[in-house]
């Protein structure tokens, strides 16, 4: 793979051209102020909001930003890329040109067809590997940051040379850039973000949960593993040496040590796991579940923000970072300088506070019908089938789950071990259905859990949420559907318990 630098990139294609910067936040202040210093001509297009107003402070004329497409040769959407489609549609898109470039800094909506750019016009990626702070703070450091640049649309037969102008002028091409397309640009993206994070942060939970398990104290543990900025200064060694060459830096009996357990832990599962999160990202699956809760007004990132701050660990990180006056180093060496300045916050609607409030009252406390029942002793394997099919044949008569029913189209498949057994649920046109086994059409959630799990989960003993969390019960499929659940998993519980108690 080629890797362009600075003498691969030359600004004259970006000369006698008014670049428009549509967005001052992140990305768009640190590009605009970057491309200025190298001595282009550019303006910036955005809303009236503080981060006009910062634009205005650091000296570049501010225009709304049809006013601002309408000037630029060049437009940049530096916006974030939830809103970019309606600021494409309605302020930009008309206001293009034949010539005219547009360029972005991510992939994912051109590639999912959220944008999609008139034909005569360049349409070229400049997505930096850095945030905005350090592609900032690198430039007047005088060293690079890597990009990948790409096209999707080659209008004037020189988009590939105006991506790398614009990339020199960042500051991208004195560390070196790569060409990928749009689509490998957002699916590796979105694989760091939802396959490779979340995976790194299982294993940090863990160890985090059975160290404290085992006696240590908080504080050592968290300092240990993480806090200490320890791992993130290893990390930026990692990066600048490569994984093996940095192993030197430690000392032998940690080389010993990790080189001959590393093998311990290959995990075929966790491949699979990422294969599978990887199909989604392909599929257009997640851009449709996220475009649907975008739509919602964000309910279910609401609640997971909520759950993961419900996690222990969130108190201890609090209580050890007020207890430490301290900043880990890579905080202090990255994001030291200049901060961008922070969006507004906007109030939750009532319909979100009541979500949020359901959700709390499911995490942390629990009605004093599930109090009573978190008195009842585990299930024995063999009274799990009869319980089970007490509890279905109970759905479909029953008038909440009806009424949940009623505007929805859910299919959901239990899968249980120890004992093994599979039940369904179907809510479908104010219908409930319910059986053994596998469920006739394609489940749109599979959640698997042992037995004794499921059965603490439906009797109170333990919070559904917190099962989720620490993988006692696992879900495939889309996350707003199992979170929809949510809203009648206390009534689920109320017949599970019922049945419970009766066929006992
Ligand atoms: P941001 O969240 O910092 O954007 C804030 C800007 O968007 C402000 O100028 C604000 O006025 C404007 N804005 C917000 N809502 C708006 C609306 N409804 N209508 C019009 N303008 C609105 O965005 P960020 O993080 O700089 O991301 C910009 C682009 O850069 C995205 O495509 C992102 O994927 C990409 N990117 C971001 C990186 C980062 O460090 N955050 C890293 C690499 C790429």
């Amino acid at each position: 793979m080629r890797i362009y630098r600075d003498e691969d990139a030359d600004l004259r294609w970006l000369q006698g051209k008014q670049i428009a910067v549509i967005g001052y936040g992140n990305q768009g202040r640190a590009q605009a102020l970057n491309l200025r210093d190298s001595g282009l001509q550019v303006l910036v297009g955005n809303q009236e909001d503080a981060y006009a107003e910062q634009a205005r402070a650091d000296g570049f004329a501010v225009l709304p930003i049809a006013r601002a497409a309408a000037q630029g040769d060049v437009v940049m959407l530096l916006i974030p890329d939830e809103v970019a489609p309606q600021v494409f549609r309605e302020a930009i898109a008309p206001a293009l040109e034949e010539g005219d470039a547009m360029v972005f800094a991510s992939g994912f909506n051109v590639a999912f067809g959220f944008i999609e750019p008139p034909p005569g016009v360049d349409v070229v990626l400049v997505a930096p590997r850095m945030i905005g702070a350090g592609v900032r703070d690198l430039y007047l450091a005088g060293r690079g940051f890597p990009s990948f640049i790409g096209v999707a649309q080659d209008a004037s037969g020189h988009a590939l040379d105006l991506a790398l102008a614009l990339a020199k002028g960042i500051g991208s091409t004195r560390a070196g850039v790569v060409e990928v397309t749009f689509a490998q640009e957002a699916e590796l993206d979105l694989f760091t973000e939802q396959c490779f994070g979340p995976a790194f942060g299982q294993v940090l939970m863990t160890a985090v949960d059975l160290l404290v398990e085992e006696g240590y104290p908080v504080e050592a543990v968290l300092l240990e593993l993480y806090m200490s900025g320890e791992l993130a200064y290893t990390l930026g060694k990692i990066a600048e040496m490569g994984l093996v060459e940095q192993a030197a830096l430690h000392s032998r009996t940690s080389q010993y040590g990790t080189l001959s357990r590393s093998m311990r832990f290959v995990m075929p599962e966790l491949r699979q796991r990422m294969r599978q999160g990887l199909e989604e990202i392909r599929s257009g699956q997640f851009a449709r579940e996220w475009a649907a809760e975008q739509a919602a007004g964000y309910p279910t990132l609401q609640a997971l923000r909520e759950m993961a701050r419900t996690q222990p660990i969130h108190r201890w990180e609090q209580e050890l970072r007020q207890a430490m006056n301290y900043a880990p180093p890579s905080a202090v060496s990255l994001l030291g300088a200049e901060p961008a300045p922070c969006p507004s916050r906007k109030a939750p609607t009532p319909r979100l506070k009541q979500t949020i409030h359901r959700l709390r009252r499911l995490l942390v406390s629990r009605t004093e019908e599930q109090a009573g029942a978190a008195e009842m002793r585990p299930l024995r394997p063999e009274e799990v089938l009869p319980i089970v099919q007490a509890f279905l044949a109970r759905l479909p008569g029953d008038a909440a789950l009806r009424a949940f029913a009623r505007d929805r189209d859910l299919t959901v498949h239990y899968v249980l071990e120890e004992p093994d057994l599979e039940f369904y649920m179907r809510f479908v046109g104010g219908e409930v259905m319910a059986g053994l086994g596998a469920p006739p059409e394609r489940a749109h959630l599979r959640l698997r859990a042992r037995a004794d799990v499921l059965d603490g989960m439906l009797t109170g003993r333990i919070p559904a949420i917190r099962a989720a969390m620490s993988g006692q019960i696992r879900f495939d499929g889309d996350t707003r559907l199992a979170m929809s659940l949510q809203t009648v998993q206390e009534r689920l519980g109320q017949i599970y318990r019922e049945a419970r108690q009766t066929t006992r």
